[in-house]
């Protein structure tokens, strides 16, 4: 299955995409983690990708695209994948659509995670991370130990983008660039929407049962 989880920042598609891609067994490609994992290793990608993030503003299209045409395919995505935080843009959606065509490899749905602002807010700044890719919440996804990574025992911490004026930012660049895919997609027919403002369980129940529906 072709999978691109869309949605507001702190919408839950990594949270989501982490365990939907171990249950489909499909490789989980963010674009937020390639860009942090470049940023962190100090490439070029890296540098040039942080005065963006660091403001809230997209990375140029452009950069995107050509990590997205390389990535997508690599033989873990023959039998699928699932994209998370690619399409952001009109443009970057005609690309992808170009790119799978050549490739074979079309679009099967766009999950779109609806969740209201005022708790996206609250989910962004209580938001903690590991450099292994986990990602905890100080209110609704305690780890076991305070401060520290389930899965690697790593020390956690706050993304540079999740301070408060950075959220907003975010916020506001997702209303005026990336919201309207929702019609693109919708327009296409591929678009499904899930209520995002359940559990992690509940979301995650209700995305396997739409997916469940496609196979
Ligand atoms: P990216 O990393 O993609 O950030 P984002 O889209 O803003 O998404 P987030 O990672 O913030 O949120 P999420 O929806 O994954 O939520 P999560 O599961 O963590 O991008 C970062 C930056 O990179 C961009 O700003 C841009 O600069 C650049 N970039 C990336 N892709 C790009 C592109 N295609 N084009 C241009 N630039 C690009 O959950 C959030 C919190 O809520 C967590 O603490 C979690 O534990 C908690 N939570 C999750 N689900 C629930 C639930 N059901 N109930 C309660 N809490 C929950
Ligand atoms: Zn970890």
């Amino acid at each position: 299955m072709n999978i691109v989880l869309f949605g507001p920042p702190g919408a839950g598609k990594g949270t989501q995409a982490k365990e939907l891609a171990k249950h489909y067994n499909i490789p989980h490609i963010s674009t937020g983690d390639i860009l942090r994992a470049n940023v962190r290793e100090g490439t070029k990608l890296g540098m040039q990708a942080k005065e963006f993030m660091d403001k809230g503003e997209l990375v140029p299209d452009e950069v995107l695209i050509g990590i997205i045409r390389d990535r997508v395919k690599e033989s873990d995505c023959k039998d699928g994948y699932m994209l998370d935080g690619y399409p952001r843009t009109i443009p970057q959606a005609e690309a992808l659509k170009d790119i799978l065509e050549k490739i074979n490899k079309p679009l099967d749905v766009v999950l779109n995670i609806d969740v209201p602002d005022d708790d996206l807010i609250g989910r962004l700044s209580g938001r903690r991370m590991c450099s292994c890719g986990d990602s905890y919440h100080l209110m609704f996804n305690l780890p076991l130990k305070e401060g520290t990574c389930d899965s690697c025992g790593g020390k956690l911490y706050q993304r540079d983008d999740d301070k408060e004026e950075v959220v907003r930012q975010r916020l506001e660049v997702y209303a005026a660039k990336t919201k309207p895919l929702i019609n693109y997609y919708e327009d296409i027919g591929l678009l499904v929407n899930i209520d995002g403002t359940g559990s992690v369980e509940d979301v995650f129940k209700q995305i396997c049962d739409v997916l469940d529906s496609y196979k």
